[in-house]
Order: C-alpha cells, then sequence, then structure tokens
C-alpha cells in the first residue's frame, strides 16, 4: 500500500485548512509563536520526507528548501504574496507553487480604509490622550485631524485591492487618481458605474494631487523603494500614506525623514520594512501623533483568514494529486 503523503505546515493555521489536510494526509505543524527557523524549516521536510509544504509569507522559501526533501510536489502560501518564494527555482523543479489571490480583496482594503480614517482623525492619539487622563474639557482646537469626505484619494497600482479601496471612495464623494504600469479601462468602467470617477495619472501628479495615497503594488523589483525620499517631497505637506501593500515598497528611512522633517502629515502601515518592526525601531519614535502600525493584519478577519486556510489547503491537496492547482502562483506570474 502506498505511504500516506505527509505535509508540513509552517505555523498553527484556522482549523478549517488542518482538517481538510488531516482527512487525507499526515500533517505535522510547527505549533510556536514564531516561525521555525529556515533550517528548521529544511530539515523537516528533509526528516517527513513531506510531499507538500504549506508555508507563510514569513517563510523563505529558497533553492534549498526546495531540494531538502526529494518527495516535494507542491509549496502552498497561506497568503496571495508570493515575494517571498523563489518561483523560477521551483518551476525547474516542478513543485507546484499555490497562493490565495481574490479571497482577501476586501478584508485587506476595510484595512486601508481603517488606516485611513484613523490617520485623518487620529484616533490612535486621541484614544491615548484619554487613557491617559488628559481629557479634561472640551476644546475647541483639540485634535483637528483632516476630513476624509470630499478629499483626493491616490491608489498607486489599481489590482483588485486597490480598486475595492477606490470602491470605498464612493460613499465619502472623493476624487480618485491612480497610477500603476498601465491604464486600466475596464477597472474605470467598473468604478464609474459605481460613481467613481478614476482618473489615470503619472505617480509625480498622484503624490502632489492627493490627499490620501495608498499603495496597493506587489513587491517586484521595480516597485522595491518606489516610495522613497524624492516621492515623499513631492506629496503635500497635509497627505497621509497608506501602506498595505508590503514593506519593502516604502523607503523606510526616507519616510522617517519625512514624518520629522512634516513633508507629510502622517502616515498608516500594515506592512513595514522590516518586519516584524521592532518597538524601538526610530519610526516608531513618530507613533501615534504621525504615525499608526498595525501587525500585517490586512487580511486578518476571522471568515478570511479561514477561507485562506481552505483555499492553501485544496492547493497542497492539488500538488499532492498531481492536478492542476486552483491558485498556482506560478501561472499567475507566467512560468508555467
Ligand atoms: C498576503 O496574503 O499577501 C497579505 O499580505 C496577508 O495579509
Amino acid at each position: 500500500m502506498a505511504e500516506t503523503p505527509t505535509v508540513y505546515v509552517t505555523r498553527e493555521i484556522p482549523d478549517a485548512g488542518v482538517e481538510q489536510l488531516r482527512e487525507q494526509y499526515d500533517v505535522v505543524v510547527w505549533d510556536e509563536k514564531l516561525p521555525p527557523e529556515k533550517s528548521h524549516v529544511e530539515s523537516r521536510l528533509r526528516e517527513l520526507d513531506a510531499d507538500g509544504l504549506l508555508c507563510m509569507l514569513s517563510d523563505e522559501v529558497d533553492a534549498d528548501v526546495l531540494d531538502a526533501s526529494p518527495d516535494l510536489s507542491v509549496v502552498s502560501t497561506f497568503s496571495v504574496g508570493y515575494d517571498h518564494v523563489d518561483l523560477e527555482a521551483a518551476a525547474e523543479r516542478d513543485i507546484a507553487v499555490g497562493h490565495t489571490p481574490g479571497v482577501l480583496t476586501e478584508t485587506t482594503a476595510d484595512l486601508a480604509w481603517t488606516l485611513l480614517m484613523a490617520c485623518a482623525r487620529r484616533t490612535v492619539e486621541a484614544h491615548e490622550y484619554v487613557e491617559a487622563g488628559e481629557w479634561e474639557t472640551w476644546g475647541p482646537t483639540l485634535m483637528m485631524g483632516a476630513d476624509v469626505h470630499d478629499a483626493t484619494l491616490g491608489i498607486v497600482g489599481l489590482g483588485s485591492i486597490g480598486t475595492a479601496t477606490a470602491r470605498r471612495g464612493a460613499g465619502f464623494g472623493m476624487d480618485v487618481l491612480y497610477t500603476g504600469r498601465q491604464r486600466k479601462p475596464e477597472r474605470e468602467a467598473e468604478l464609474e458605474e459605481l460613481g467613481v470617477e478614476a482618473t489615470y495619472v503619472e505617480l509625480d501628479e498622484l503624490l502632489a494631487e492627493s490627499d490620501f495615497v495608498s499603495l496597493h503594488v506587489p513587491l517586484v523589483e521595480e516597485t522595491e523603494g518606489l516610495i522613497g525620499e524624492a516621492e515623499l517631497q513631492q506629496m503635500s505637506e497635509d497627505a497621509i500614506l497608506v501602506n498595505t501593500a508590503r514593506g519593502e515598497v516604502v523607503d523606510t528611512d526616507a519616510l522617517d525623514t519625512a514624518l520629522e522633517e512634516e513633508w507629510i502629515a502622517r502616515a498608516g502601515l500594515d506592512v513595514t520594512d522590516p518586519e516584524p518592526l521592532p518597538a524601538d525601531h526610530q519610526l516608531m519614535r513618530h507613533a501615534p501623533e504621525k504615525l499608526v502600525v498595525v501587525p500585517h493584519i490586512g487580511s486578518s478577519s476571522v471568515a478570511t483568514r479561514s477561507r485562506i486556510a481552505e483555499m492553501a489547503a485544496a492547493n497542497v491537496e492539488a500538488g499532492i494529486e498531481g492536478e492542476e492547482l486552483p491558485n498556482s502562483a506560478l501561472g499567475d506570474a507566467g512560468l508555467e
């Protein structure tokens, strides 16, 4: 009788995914709070002769990891982003790579708006003010923030999350500018149907004209450091920057200077470089007056993370069974 395939899962994920896998496979889960070292992942894959690896965006999956078990047929990441997986190396080894697109679009757009609103209306700072017992009276100039309604929202990267973020601007009567590699007439039409007029502009114009700049590009060579000193200087001093994409899209030192020298008003970050951002990192000296940081929770609603677990498990199953993955990162990256 053929041996039951083994799957190594690098963190505890919502039950739905693990239960789905346990029905058919031997499943070994790393159950510590912090991620396993890369060397540990390699040795576990080797010891287990693992057929599948269900990994997180915090795991680097390079050629060494891919070579650890000769039986490895699939890597499935519990994320839409796959910048932590060496896709070329996987393709060369005929190892399928799965990811979870689509499912987290709306939840991540919700978080982009959470950060946008929190920065605009200074809610984190205001909460801390109350907590510190400083609320002694109603104040005519207390915590004056920025209006969101009728403002201009700049979307960098009008993919699905960028579009979902732009769509939410309709309720606030916002003008939407967007930029990216090319104009996207189909996205513009989708937004127009909902009453949002999205205008394609170059990045320079978007930065100069937007009250809120929200980043929605994947991390690839041309987006690494996309928002640096020059770009931050182009923004208005009242503007707010929101990053729910990847930390490396923004130059952290440049952002630190921009906040210090008030080139921009505030920033809201779900992702950082480095990530995790240590509490004593120099950027944190601006929190919460100019900076709101949350720990990469863009997709973290109960429903969405459960669905991600199911999708990641379905990719593992397909890979082990030698079937086409429901969501192939290799396919989406043009490597199939
Ligand atoms: C992803 O899946 O890539 C997201 O960044 C997780 O929140």
